[in-house]
């Protein structure tokens, strides 16, 4: 009954939620849909989305209230999808009356029976599970054919105070190791170069078969010939131990690339936050990191303006980015979330004292960036290519330490490694030729 219908989706949120995109078209591919390239020449809308900021939310709503347009105008089914989906259920049908189907992240695999009864009924699927769902994906689904995301464990069991993901994604299900490595197999002889795995929290992960540990499973992917690059997000800091920097020290295929989210530099705020670690804690892992592996590129998470954080408060988080000096940052003005513990206390830092630390923060973390980029001019960096670059005849790929490079090459070397001089940069990307 989905045979011939056209789809489009449109992701809004994190890897995962990309990764979750990638499960659902697979499905529908499945069962004889086929991908549309625009959601106005297409049968089937569905959103998959993020909740969580508030920002994210905002701009669902409004994406929402401009796709009203086209329902009115066509015969399409709507469907929303992802961690708001799972959220507000049914307010989200009642805002916005026109949709087909609310449906969770843990309720996919029955997508294409809801979509085939959805011109009869409307539905809501958010129920969530204990353990995990296997949703094999179609090559043709990826959007990448050269680095492939690759779950490997959802959900969380923080809670850290000012987030929501608890509640969206539940707890922690981890994919059995045999399953994962079969993926990955399949990946390389497909031609993929490059997996990230993913998870909410990727370093806790325990095989629920055999009770492996992520450093087995990063050593037992390295092992997958036609793979040569191994890059996993997201790492909490309380979980990352000793033993895992060895091992990206010394597995070769391992990149020496670590997305470790700080939050705050704060010690009084990472306990408000229920981080469970200390700011000297977080800087003795870096300095693991940093003693064993000399080039490791390392990013982070900040939120300012978490409630009752000082101008001192901030101070200490501007600090560590001045010790640590980040290749990259990704900061977020605190905004209360529902169900999270931290939305009962009082969101106390005015919206304009949030909005400026944000910049300050930012502005200081794009001098540092500049400053790291300079120092790679005029050196050669390793990269994979993975297309032609959004500016004009270019190529672009991403170096070993995730930076995004722009380069002129005389020959087509998408999916590729090639030896890249970099010879100028700004603040958030590297350009060069093949050399
Ligand atoms: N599982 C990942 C990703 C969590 S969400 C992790 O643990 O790191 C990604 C980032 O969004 C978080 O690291 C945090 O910096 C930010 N974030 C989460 N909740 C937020 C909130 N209520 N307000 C502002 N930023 C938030
Ligand atoms: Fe959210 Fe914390 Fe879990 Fe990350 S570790 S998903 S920030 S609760
Ligand atoms: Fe957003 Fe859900 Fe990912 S809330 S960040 S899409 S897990």
């Amino acid at each position: 009954m989905l045979s011939g219908k056209s789809f489009y989706i449109q992701t809004f949120g994190c890897q995962m939620n990309e990764n979750d995109s990638e499960h659902v078209a697979s499905l529908l591919l499945k069962e004889g849909a086929v991908k549309a390239s625009s959601p106005e020449e297409s049968d089937i809308i569905l959103i998959n989305t993020c909740a969580v900021r508030e920002k994210s939310v905002e701009k669902l709503f409004s994406y929402l209230g401009r796709l009203k347009e086209q329902k009115q105008t066509r015969q399409a089914v709507v469907a929303c999808l992802g961690c708001v989906a799972q959220l507000y259920r049914e307010k989200l049908l009642r805002r916005f009356p026109y949709l087909d189907a609310v449906v969770g992240p843990a309720q996919y695999e029955v997508l294409p029976e809801i979509l085939r009864n959805s011109i009869r009924e409307k539905a809501v699927r958010t129920a969530w599970k204990r353990n995990w769902t296997e949703l094999p994906i179609l090559t043709e689904a990826r959007e990448s054919t050269v680095s492939a995301y690759v779950t490997i464990m959802e959900g969380c069991n923080n809670f850290c105070t000012y987030c929501v993901v608890p509640f969206t994604r539940g707890r922690e299900k981890y994919r059995p190791l045999k399953a994962v490595l079969k993926e990955v197999e399949e990946l390389a002889s497909r031609g993929y170069k490059e997996v990230q795995l993913l998870g909410q929290n990727v370093n806790s992960y325990r095989d629920p078969e055999t009770g492996a540990d992520f450093t087995e499973v990063l050593k037992r992917l390295a092992e997958v010939k036609g793979i040569e690059w191994i890059r996993f997000i997201t790492s909490h800091p309380k979980n990352f131990t000793l033993e895992m920097a060895r091992t990206m020290a010394s597995v070769g295929k391992i990149c020496h690339q670590l997305h470790l989210p700080l939050q705050s530099g704060s010690n009084r705020i990472l306990k408000l936050m229920n981080r469970n670690y200390t700011r000297e804690e977080y800087l003795e892992k870096i300095d693991w990191l940093k003693s064993l592996m000399p080039d490791i590129s390392l990013s982070t998470d900040i939120i300012v303006g978490f409630p009752t954080e000082t101008e001192e408060d901030f101070q200490q988080t501007m600090e560590l980015l001045e010790k640590i000096k980040f290749t990259n940052i990704f900061s977020f003005r605190y905004s209360p979330r529902p169900y999270s513990a931290a939305s009962r206390m009082k969101d106390d830092v005015p919206e304009e004292t949030k909005i400026e630390r944000l910049i300050r923060l930012q502005n200081r973390q794009k001098e540092i960036q500049l400053e790291l980029n300079r120092k790679l001019v005029g050196k050669k960096l390793r990269v994979l290519c993975l297309g032609p670059s959004k500016k004009g005849q270019l190529f672009q790929g991403r170096s070993e330490g995730y930076q995004v490079v722009n380069f002129k090459s005389q020959e087509d070397c998408r999916g590729h490694f090639v030896d890249v001089k970099i010879t100028g940069c700004g603040p958030y990307s590297l350009h060069g030729k093949v050399s």
